[in-house]
């Protein structure tokens, strides 16, 4: 089977930080841009999003550049899917115009995955409904470590909408392959007891200051309105409850980071006061899409596997 990049639940702790590393070579100096390689020049990507996207499907598509790849984006509503077309046969009618990869965000959990199965090109998930997205995880524990942290023994909240969200999975998935101790929190309606059991280290709460006491990272959400039918609770409401603010991190160890995958409702998940603080490095997590995404494409197209000290 073609080597994409579906999730991170298949990805050894080894792969996973050799793509980390790679992300980290790829960072751009203090004050630079990135900067532009040739490495994947004569390559081809296409971008395939059934679902909206500012910051993936951009880095994403900058990252292609920057290793000097093509890149053609599509959006569904814009694609034969919106006149009956299959899946399979948009797949298909893409594959056969040669690229070396598709990047595939779908509504459907599984969606790229079943996929994969019928294509020789390789698949990079942007995202699959409720279950994965490898790429956010991979991003968040680069900025992670950016901080000079390790993943071992780090405890780290994930507040918000968790039944929902893809983000919540992979960063559950990848922080537990490092040892780090995970707090899943919510209201009891977006917080299935069955997630205790996804990895191990992870705990679940439905208090907040509970989650966020000692906390080294605190993840914030958004409520995925698209997947609910039925939210239950207004804006206010939530944000009574669920909103950070800052005195919230108060609570938290004093070197504490605030995190959020975007796009962030303010006044919902997130006080304006938390999101913009000292403590956020909501941005750095955007820019780290780039590098990583630059590693995750250079790693699924080159056809080697990227090590991260081998210099190019
Ligand atoms: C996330 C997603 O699409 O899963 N956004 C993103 O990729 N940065 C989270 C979200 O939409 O809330």
């Amino acid at each position: 089977m073609a080597q994409g990049l579906l999730g991170i639940e298949a990805l050894s702790r080894e792969e996973i930080q050799a793509i980390l590393d790679r992300a980290k070579y790829f960072q751009p100096r203090e004050g630079q841009s990135f900067r532009k390689y040739d490495l994947l020049r004569d390559r081809m990507v296409v971008n395939l999003f059934f679902e909206t996207s500012t910051r993936t499907r951009t880095s994403f598509e900058i990252a292609a550049k920057r290793l000097g790849a093509d890149s053609v984006s599509i959006t569904a509503s814009a694609s034969s899917v919106s006149k009956g077309e299959s899946l399979v046969d948009t797949l298909n009618t893409l594959a056969a115009m040669r690229p070396n990869a598709i990047i595939m965000r779908h509504a459907a959990s599984g969606a790229p995955h079943f996929l994969q199965r019928y294509l020789e090109i390789p698949i990079i998930n942007a995202g699959d409904g409720t279950h994965e997205h490898p790429t956010q995880a991979l991003l968040d524990a680069r900025t992670i470590l950016d901080r000079g942290a390790k993943l071992e023994g780090l405890r780290v909240a994930i507040i918000g909408d968790i039944a929902h969200s893809r983000v919540a999975r992979s960063n559950v998935y990848l922080l537990s392959k490092f040892g780090a101790n995970i707090v899943l929190c919510g209201p009891a309606s977006l917080l299935p007891e069955a997630l205790k059991n996804i990895a191990s280290g992870v705990t679940l709460t439905t208090n907040m200051d509970e989650a966020i006491r000692d906390a080294d990272v605190i993840m914030m959400l958004r409520v995925q309105l698209e997947r609910q039918h039925e939210p239950g609770f207004s804006a206010s409401e939530y944000f009574q409850f669920y909103g950070l603010q800052l005195e919230h991190l108060k609570l938290a160890r004093p070197d504490a980071i605030v995190m959020h995958p975007g796009p962030i409702n303010r006044g919902r998940e997130i006080s304006s006061e938390a999101a913009d603080s000292q403590r956020s490095v909501i941005l750095n997590q955007v820019e780290n899409g780039i590098s990583v995404r630059m590693a995750v494409l250079e790693r699924v197209m080159s056809g080697k596997k990227t090590d991260g000290a081998t210099a190019y």
